[in-house]
């Protein structure tokens, strides 16, 4: 088995019957379950928040990989942490301090993950890189599911893996965004080491999970 983890994310679930679905990707293979949390005010989207990752935490042991799209971010940590999230991961412009937020992340005894946006420069790493447990670029523009990847981020990979390896750190880099068949190699051949896939891990139901999982994986 390769090493590359696979993160479906949940929102592309049959809403009705979440609990249900996480169980049935924990049980096809996926290594993490990806969250995606949406406020309509960061992103033009309303999701789901910590009653729900709550309610689905008792479904499956696998680590919950929390995606934060929503600002302010600070004051929602520690009802994530305690809903059951194991990666917290937020955008810097969700809040004035990112350095302070991950340090909260840390404090709740949480990974913390970094966002980057489509148009959001690699700067950011600069002073933030040695305390991240996570970098997520975002291969589309966060908001919804279903959309086309954007080829320009894997070029911001391939810099992001350089500089992850003169860290020497286990600092994951996950992809996040029109991830199907033909773009999980690409992403994976950029230095990708971790991917969210939601189209492309529902696609056909339940009885395709598994397959779909261990296409995305290269299997
Ligand atoms: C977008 C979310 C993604 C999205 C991925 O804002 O962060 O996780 O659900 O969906 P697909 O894999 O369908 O592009
Ligand atoms: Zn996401």
């Amino acid at each position: 088995m390769s090493d590359i983890r696979i993160a479906p994310s949940i929102l592309s679930a049959d809403f009705a019957r979440l609990g249900e679905e996480v169980q049935a990707i924990d049980k096809a293979g996926c290594d993490w379950i990806h969250v995606d949390v949406m406020d309509g005010h960061f992103v033009p989207n309303i999701t789901i928040g910590p009653a729900v990752i709550k309610a689905l935490r008792p479904h499956s042991a696998k680590p919950f990989d929390v995606h934060l799209m929503i600002s302010p971010v600070d004051q929602y940590l520690e009802a994530f942490a305690e809903a059951g999230a194991d990666i917290i991961s937020f955008h810097p412009e969700a809040g004035a301090h990112p350095h302070r937020t991950v340090q909260t992340i840390h404090s709740l005894g949480k990974q913390a993950g970094l966002v980057l946006n489509p148009a959001t420069p690699l700067d950011i790493l600069d002073y933030l890189i040695d305390d991240l447990d996570l970098i997520l670029v975002m291969s589309v523009n966060p908001g919804f599911g279903g959309q086309s990847f954007i080829d320009s981020q894997l070029r911001k990979v391939e810099a992001i893996r350089k500089r992850i390896d003169d860290t020497g750190k286990d600092i994951r880099l996950e992809v996040d965004g029109g991830i199907d068949l033909k773009t999980a190699p690409k992403a994976i051949a950029a230095g990708a080491d971790t991917l969210v896939a939601g189209t492309a891990t529902f696609r056909g139901g339940p009885d395709q999970y598994a397959a779909n999982i261990s296409g995305l994986r290269g299997e």
